[in-house]
């Protein structure tokens, strides 16, 4: 493309993210012209903390030891006089009755993830959902652990916007994500961010003269500036078609059958589930541990220079079997477990 730069057409410029924000619709249930795209999951979070239109003394609720990008872009806006609550749960995940009695008022937001990162619990995203609704509340729920391993229908989760890693289970290049935010909600957002090629028609662009903001409040409006990311947004959105062709229930129940062998092979008598145990509580991602706790810093490096990479989160394994994975490697790691 660099030797033949005049491939990079206008009509190129609109179809890459054009047609990232189809599959992307397809993927969660909700409108094209409505999908934003950023390059992470904290873009969109950005976009609400920056943009919402938030008044000294209110609140906003997260979760703590979520995972950072859920917590982190509230925080400026303590300076604003605006009260950010990391709210402890018992369990991994806070419960719709813990939320219940934690709102207030004042509460304007609530930031949580749909699938905890430390410890694949589940958040009752419907039930957090009802709450949030029957107070006024904008329910921002992150699907960066959840979208591609199960199947995601926004409007029956119910929350006002949602922000996804597009670089996790979606198998996409690093640097990409995107976000969804209810149109009522969004026109409300005051953010001060106008890239050209977000705001200005082809007409436009030819006109001379003065330049003026447009009013306009299309999702596009927030799009990551650099929209037409070729290198990123062409695979991505590659991506995301050859995972829709499996089936997202498909990869669900490939990703299931590997969990339910991984966890009928682990010895209970060294090794300690932290992810949930019934097969309906469960995402895709199994954190265990050993007995002793201090191992598992030695067990992750010997899996690693064995060719196996689970990941260590705060002194805890995980691994997280997809659609590439297969009967053969789960047998490998729980041999290699075994042998530890
Ligand atoms: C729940 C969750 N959100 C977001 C991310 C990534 O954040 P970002 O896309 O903002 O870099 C991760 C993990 O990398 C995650 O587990």
């Amino acid at each position: 493309v660099k030797r033949r730069p005049y491939l990079l057409t206008h009509k190129r410029f609109r179809d890459v993210p054009n047609r990232l924000k189809d599959a992307v619709a397809e993927l969660i249930g909700v409108a094209a012209e409505d999908v934003i795209l950023g390059n992470s999951a904290t873009y969109g979070i950005h976009l609400l903390a920056n943009g919402l239109p938030l008044e000294p003394g209110d609140e906003v609720l997260v979760m703590r030891n979520d995972f950072p990008t859920d917590i982190l872009p509230w925080l400026g806006l303590k300076k604003r006089g605006i009260t950010v609550k990391q709210l402890p749960s018992k369990g991994p995940v806070i419960i719709p009755a813990e939320l219940e009695t934690a709102v207030t008022p004042r509460t304007k937001v609530v930031c949580l993830s749909h699938v905890h990162t430390f410890s694949g619990h589940v958040l009752d995203a419907e039930a957090v959902s009802r709450i949030c609704r029957k107070r006024g509340i904008c329910f921002l729920l992150n699907l960066s652990q959840s979208a591609g391993n199960r199947a995601i229908h926004v409007p029956d989760l119910g929350a006002d916007a949602v922000t996804c890693a597009a670089f996790k289970w979606l198998c996409g290049p690093y640097g990409t994500g995107f976000c969804w935010i209810k149109p009522e909600i969004r026109e409300t957002l005051e953010y001060n961010q106008n890239y050209w090629i977000n705001v200005m028609s082809e007409d436009e662009l030819k006109n001379a003269g003065d330049l003026d903001l447009t009013a306009d409040k299309s999702a596009r409006r927030w799009d990551v500036f650099g929209t037409a990311n070729f290198f990123n947004f062409y695979p991505l959105t590659v991506s995301i078609r050859y995972l829709l062709s499996i089936g997202i229930d498909r990869i669900r129940e490939h990703n299931d059958r590997l969990q339910e062998m991984f966890l009928s092979g682990l010895d209970r008598k060294t090794w300690d589930l932290i992810s949930p145990e019934a097969a309906g509580g469960r995402s895709a991602l199994i954190c265990f541990s050993h007995k002793n706790p201090a191992e598992n810093e030695r067990v992750f490096r010997e899996l690693v220079t064995r060719g196996i990479y689970p990941a260590l989160w705060k002194g805890i394994l995980r691994i997280s079997p997809h659609v590439f994975n297969t009967e053969g490697d789960i047998r490998r790691l729980l041999d290699e477990l075994g042998a530890m």
